[in-house]
């Protein structure tokens, strides 16, 4: 037994995944041996109702100078952050003194078009590498960890602000009180705090159990946030269920009692108690889900390699740590993973060692199968490999399990 990360309640895992490495920690040959693991277990708090990990590595060894998630790799997310930019723009930043404050800004793939727009803005970003990008995009950038210290730094420095938001970073954050007494400091009185993240109605309804990873220490769904947030005076005012990264859900939030709730939250609400997201036997069934989809994707891949043919990784993504490791997937399953970012490239991708090639190697030589990592992109990959379809290739999915060829 454990306390709770938001209430302290004693809470324990309903399921383990296992030894797990840092998800983004991609390897050089020499540093194999020395590869950190830790134990991935889930659970779920019965008194605030989160959803979260019960152990997570130190996030000074996860976000760093060579973080290897570059916000922009993905063309569909950049249009996604410049509509969100643009929707900030015109409902709430007219006023030329408006100031917003972005949490984990990563690359500045949203904040640039604020920034471009003249209007008054910070982003708080860890890990360097990624910071300086955006700062040589022309965006303010302050490269720590966002927390109630921090939060006070910047009201003095800058003044309250009128919208803090946050894109799949607060599930990231371990002390999410001291981020909720942060943003109840730093917000004006009338302000917005408005942030996304994947949701756990949808990794419960489609078993995307690869979503449960290192970085990603709670799940959240609308009781949860309603509870976490309302020792600080903060309420969930609208929520937005999104299609990106395979399900997220989009969160508005303001002081108590000064807007009106949609009645989209009750929507919601109501959506979970049908998902009985607070049951526990919801959990015993998602468990033997995950187990079915391991014996599945197993069972396709042992046939594969018994027939001789070629299996690649496309995309080595952070939820592909989760599979492989879990699965127990290396490089006699899958001969190596093609991958766009240069800084994961002729590396071992973590825990399964599997070799990361550049993604011209893909086009260079078709697979008979490719394994798809990066389903949560499926409608974006799918556009650009067409002609792979049209060469005899296939996918292999597991969100939910199918293959796919050009006769489908
Ligand atoms: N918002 C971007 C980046 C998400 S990746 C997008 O949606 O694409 C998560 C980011 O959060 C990383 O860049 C990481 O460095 C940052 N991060 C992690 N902990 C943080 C903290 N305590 N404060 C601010 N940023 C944090
Ligand atoms: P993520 O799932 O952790 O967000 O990582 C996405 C990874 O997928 C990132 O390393 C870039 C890679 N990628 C490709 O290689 N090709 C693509 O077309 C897309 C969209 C992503
Ligand atoms: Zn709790």
């Amino acid at each position: 037994m454990i306390n709770c990360r938001i209430c302290e309640n004693k809470i324990k895992p309903f399921m383990s995944f296992g030894k797990m490495p840092i998800a983004n920690r991609f390897l050089m040959e020499k540093d194999i041996p020395d590869e950190y693991f830790f134990e991935l277990a889930p659970a779920v708090c019965d008194k605030c109702q989160m959803f979260q990990l019960i152990e997570q590595p130190d996030p000074k060894d996860m976000f760093h100078e060579s973080y290897a998630f570059f916000s922009q790799t993905s063309s569909y997310m950049s249009l996604h952050f410049k509509r969100f930019a643009q929707f900030l723009l015109e409902e709430y930043l007219g006023d030329k003194n408006s100031f917003v404050v972005e949490i984990g800004s990563n690359d500045g793939v949203m904040l640039k078009h604020i920034a471009a727009s003249n209007i008054k803005h910070l982003g708080v970003e860890p890990s360097a590498n990624v910071a300086k990008i955006a700062i040589d995009n022309g965006v303010n950038t302050r490269c720590t960890f966002f927390n109630k210290e921090l939060a006070s730094e910047i009201l003095q420095e800058h003044g309250a602000a009128d919208i803090i938001c946050c894109a799949n970073v607060l599930c990231h954050i371990p002390d999410l009180n001291s981020v909720a007494e942060g943003v109840c400091r730093l917000l004006k009185p009338n302000g917005l705090f408005i942030f996304e993240d994947p949701y756990l109605g949808d990794v419960i309804e489609k078993t995307s159990y690869d979503q449960i990873y290192d970085e990603h220490v709670f799940l959240f769904s609308v009781n949860s946030v309603i509870n976490a947030f309302l020792p600080y005076g903060l309420e969930v005012i609208d929520v937005e269920p999104l299609k990106v990264h395979g399900g997220s859900m989009r969160y508005t939030l303001g002081r108590r009692n000064k807007h009106i709730v949609s009645e989209r939250v009750k929507t919601q609400i109501d959506k979970e108690v049908d998902l009985g997201l607070s049951l526990p036997i919801t959990y015993d069934k998602f468990k033997r889900n995950c187990e079915l989809s391991r014996e599945n994707l197993l069972c396709i891949l042992e046939s594969l390699k018994k027939q001789g043919k070629r299996v690649v990784g496309y995309a080595a993504t952070s939820k592909s740590t989760t599979v492989t490791n879990y699965c127990g997937l290396n490089s006699s399953h899958i001969m190596y993973i093609v991958d766009t970012t240069p800084l994961k490239q002729w590396k071992y991708s973590p825990g399964a060692h599997i070799l990361v090639k550049p993604y011209e190697e893909f086009k260079l030589e078709y697979p008979d199968y490719a394994l798809l990592f990066a389903w949560n992109h499926r409608e974006e990959i799918f556009l650009k490999e067409d002609e792979y379809l049209r060469m005899n290739g296939k996918w292999i999915e597991y969100v939910p399990l199918s293959i796919m060829d050009a006769e489908k």
